[in-house]
């Protein structure tokens, strides 16, 4: 089997209903061992519940998950749940942690409740602090951390115990840009020593940052699931943005627009547009590279004195994202109004 296809963690119909909402609604989703997938999704959308169905913390409704331990996938149940979850190191919905432990003292307590070799404690605590670099903070208090730093000490006692697999609820929110970027950085280092990791946000740039694959899910729903790649290859609008040298009023750039739409309009699938705050044209098309190579080549050729050409990667994920989040919202309003139809005939 390709090793980085191998499933370690397989939710099949999973359907987790309160009362007044189905907050997960026929899950199917795979984590690949060594992959971190991002799990996407508006607030509400259903990404805790779905983390506290694996961590156990909620049972289904309906569905099943199936984690791989000792190289076959086994069914989760009440009975073998301690085995299979051992594996697995979990930080869900930002925990509060005693105000007067230090992460000497809370790292222990979690390595021994997950039945760390004892011995072995000491130097695993010592160790993954330096990581994250905090050994001069080993021994002072929770209460003195940034809120960067306690979120680094929360993703450090959900992997105290050496787990292969992490599954980390919005690790990156609410924190600066900085403590934003050490997050990441942690996270990539974790991934390259082999571990599996599932990372919800609500932001899509939180994800598209490090993932190497993301599940959308809305309204409980996966709406997709794929590479960044094949994701944006599938968004059915971009944009690239020219910049070009000497352009000072309305008669330059309306010469220039004039000039680049006689050049690539069939390319194009809506007219050129200025933006006057960037200060670029804007030139609308489907997203093709092929289009898009086309397209530079033409505008080049033609000796357009261009000084900056962009296809920003982020407001292409950004449309996709929020074409699939709208489409699910139009369903969803649409099965509720039947919903209600349904039941007044009732
Ligand atoms: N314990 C609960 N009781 C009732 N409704 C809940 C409970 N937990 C979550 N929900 C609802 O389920 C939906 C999904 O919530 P959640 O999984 O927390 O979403 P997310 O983590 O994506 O923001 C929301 O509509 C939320 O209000
Ligand atoms: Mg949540």
């Amino acid at each position: 089997m390709d090793p980085k296809t191998e499933v370690i963690i397989q939710l099949k119909n999973l359907t987790k209903k309160f009362k007044f909402v189905t907050a997960v609604n026929n899950l199917n989703l795979e984590i690949y061992k060594g992959e971190i997938l991002g799990f996407l999704g508006p607030n509400g959308a259903g990404k805790t519940t779905t983390m506290k169905l694996i961590a156990s913390l909620l049972h289904p409704n309906e569905g099943e998950i199936f984690i791989r331990e000792n190289g076959k996938l086994q069914k989760l149940s009440s009975h073998n749940k301690d085995y299979l979850l051992d594996n697995i190191g979990f930080l869900i919905e930002n925990p509060e942690f005693y105000k007067d432990r230090t992460p000497r003292q809370l790292l222990t307590l979690f390595a021994k409740l997950k039945g760390y070799p004892r011995k072995k404690i000491e130097n695993q605590v010592e160790e993954i602090v330096h990581m994250v670099g905090l050994s001069q903070w080993i021994d002072q208090k929770l209460g003195t951390f940034s809120k960067g730093m306690r979120q680094k000490i929360g993703i450090l006692s959900a992997l105290v115990h050496d787990p292969s697999i992490l599954v980390l609820d919005e690790p990156q929110t609410g924190l600066d840009p900085k403590a934003r970027r050490e997050i990441r950085e942690l996270l990539l280092q974790l991934k390259n020593q082999g571990k599996t990791i599932f990372l919800s946000s609500h932001l899509l740039y939180e994800i598209a940052e490090i993932a190497d694959r993301v599940a959308i899910i809305s309204h409980g729903i996966l709406v997709a699931c794929d590479t960044l790649e094949n994701l944006e290859s599938q968004a059915k609008s971009s944009q690239i943005q020219v910049e070009l040298l000497n352009i000072k009023n309305m008669n330059d750039i309306n010469e220039a627009g004039f000039q680049i739409d006689k050049l690539i309009q069939s390319f194009l699938s809506e007219p050129i547009r200025y933006n006057k705050d960037s200060g670029v044209f804007e030139l609308p098309f489907d997203g093709d590279p092929e289009k898009q190579y086309k397209i530079l080549q033409i505008l080049v050729q033609n000796e357009m004195k261009i000084i900056d050409f962009t296809v920003s990667k982020a407001d292409l994920l950004e449309t996709l994202y929020l074409q699939h989040i709208s489409q699910s919202d139009k369903t969803y309003k649409e099965f509720q109004k039947k919903a209600i139809k349904v039941e007044k005939i009732i």
